[in-house]
């Protein structure tokens, strides 16, 4: 009997290419995506919990699936992905509703623990055992899709001192290039024409296992037919090296965009975060990239009000900011997390202090977004389409090269194709422009 299953997924690229890996899997058992909560059998969270506020939003989304368990007999409640693995058992001591909870490297075991919750138990899996087996599950893909993501490695080992990922996703392992490439073209085959390379540290791919370096892997990808745009994420600014950063000026499939998070603009909270590099050797690999390939477009992370961050500390931040004037960034409030070296530090930086600093950063990196979308007006650029606009259903929405979301009305564009649109105006956030022909 088909059955439907409603997955909420929570947190990073991660967790959704996982999302992805769990409804093939789950399609295998006749479990198909439901439309909404009302029609599913099976309630699936893939959670996150990089920050305090990541887990308070899934308690409460728990909470509300108290209802829905009791309005069907037989209704599945599932837990997975960085909170799941976190917590363990103690998730359903917290909420006594969940039958599945399953840890990071427990994908495929799914079937398995849905078929005993099917009988009406419970389970838990969150060994950290290095299990890669779900590498072998294509990620679901929706019919027409044009860009994928492609897991290249799992875990991290940098343990920056903020941050619980190597705690929940284990330690870094590279997945071996030949998986990496017939995954690739596989997905060229079904019709995939951007790749979406992820791991937590992309830069330090291959580096014990996986058989070849990261810029090897690259040019490779790029020699598969089909596939017209590589992305990347997460680059970490200490491991870039010169020959991925000469790559943007030899393989043009190399999209000009760079996810390079720097987190603070200050040397005395990058080394107390133990990132490993300083704000001149951060400038310095921007450099580089802007002479490999000019007009590349940057994207960041930012903390702000880590532990002993002064005012001055912060105000190197803007500062680079100022001289980088990246395209767009992510920002946060410093949340502490159990286990981490930072929850213990001394310097707690007020919250309402952290509040009004990342208030004054957001509406710096508004300035800098908007004259950096404004620069695109009156250009030409390709745009990959890949849905409808949010806004105006009889609006294509699309990404250009360098990343920036792109608004038009069709006249031949499709779904899936790239197409040439003329940038007419600029919004806080994103482009609009007209429909120009085609692409090659
Ligand atoms: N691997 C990536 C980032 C993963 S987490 C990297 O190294 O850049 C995504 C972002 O969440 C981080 O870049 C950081 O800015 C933020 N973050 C992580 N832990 C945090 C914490 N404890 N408090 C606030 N922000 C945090
Ligand atoms: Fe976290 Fe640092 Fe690893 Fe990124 S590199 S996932 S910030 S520990
Ligand atoms: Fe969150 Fe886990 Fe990603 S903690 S940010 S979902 S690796």
């Amino acid at each position: 009997m088909a059955r439907h299953v409603y997955i909420e997924t929570f947190g990073c690229q991660m967790n959704e290419v996982d999302s992805a890996r769990m409804l093939a899997l789950l399609g295998e058992m006749d479990y198909h995506p439901a439309e909404s909560l009302s029609d599913a059998d099976l309630v699936l969270l893939n959670t996150c919990s990089i920050r305090e506020k990541a887990d308070q939003k899934i308690f409460s989304a728990l909470g509300r699936l108290r209802g829905w368990k009791r309005g069907r007999e037989g209704r599945i409640v599932a837990v997975g992905g960085c909170l799941a693995q976190q917590k363990g058992s103690a998730l359903r001591e917290r909420a006594p509703h969940v039958d599945i909870v399953f840890g990071t490297h427990s994908i495929s075991r799914l079937p398995e623990l849905v078929r005993i919750a099917e009988g009406e138990g419970a389970a838990v899996s969150t060994d950290l055992s290095d299990d890669t087996s779900h590498w072998d599950v294509l990620p679901y893909l929706a019919d027409g899709a044009a860009s994928a993501m492609v897991t290249i490695m799992q875990g991290c080992d940098n343990y920056c001192a903020y941050c619980i990922v190597p705690y929940v996703r284990g330690r870094e392992i590279s997945r071996p290039s030949a998986e990496v490439l017939d995954e690739v073209r596989e997905l060229a085959c079904r019709g995939v024409c951007e790749v979406v390379l992820l791991g937590q540290n992309v830069n330090s791919y291959g580096k014990k296992e996986g058989g070849i370096p990261f810029p090897a892997l690259l040019k490779r990808i790029s020699r598969i037919p089909g596939i017209r745009r590589i992305r990347f994420i997460t680059s970490h600014p200490r491991d870039l090296d010169r020959e991925t950063i000469d790559l943007f000026s030899e393989i043009d499939s190399l999209c000009p965009h760079i996810h390079l998070p720097i987190q603070s603009g200050s040397d005395g909270i990058l080394s107390s975060m133990e990132r490993g590099y300083t704000r001149s050797e951060y400038l310095r690999k921007v450099e580089n990239l802007r002479m490999a390939r000019p007009g590349i477009a940057f994207s960041s992370d930012f903390i702000v009000g880590f532990p002993g961050e002064t005012e001055s500390d912060f105000r190197d931040t803007l500062a680079v900011m100022e001289e980088v004037r990246f395209d767009s960034s992510f920002s946060f409030r410093f949340s502490p997390r159990p286990g981490t070296k930072a929850a213990g530090m001394a310097g707690t930086v007020a919250r309402e202090e952290a509040g009004r600093r990342l208030v004054r950063l957001q509406a710096l990196q508004d300035r800098h977004t908007r004259e950096r979308l404004e620069a695109c007006v009156g250009k030409e650029m390709e745009v990959l389409v890949e849905g409808k606009s949010a806004k105006d259903p009889t609006r294509l929405c699309g990404r250009t090269p360098c990343h920036k979301t792109v608004n038009f009305s069709p006249v031949t564009a499709k779904q899936g194709c790239m197409h040439r649109v003329r940038i007419r105006s600029a919004g806080p956030h994103s482009l609009s422009g007209e429909e120009g022909g085609p692409c090659g």
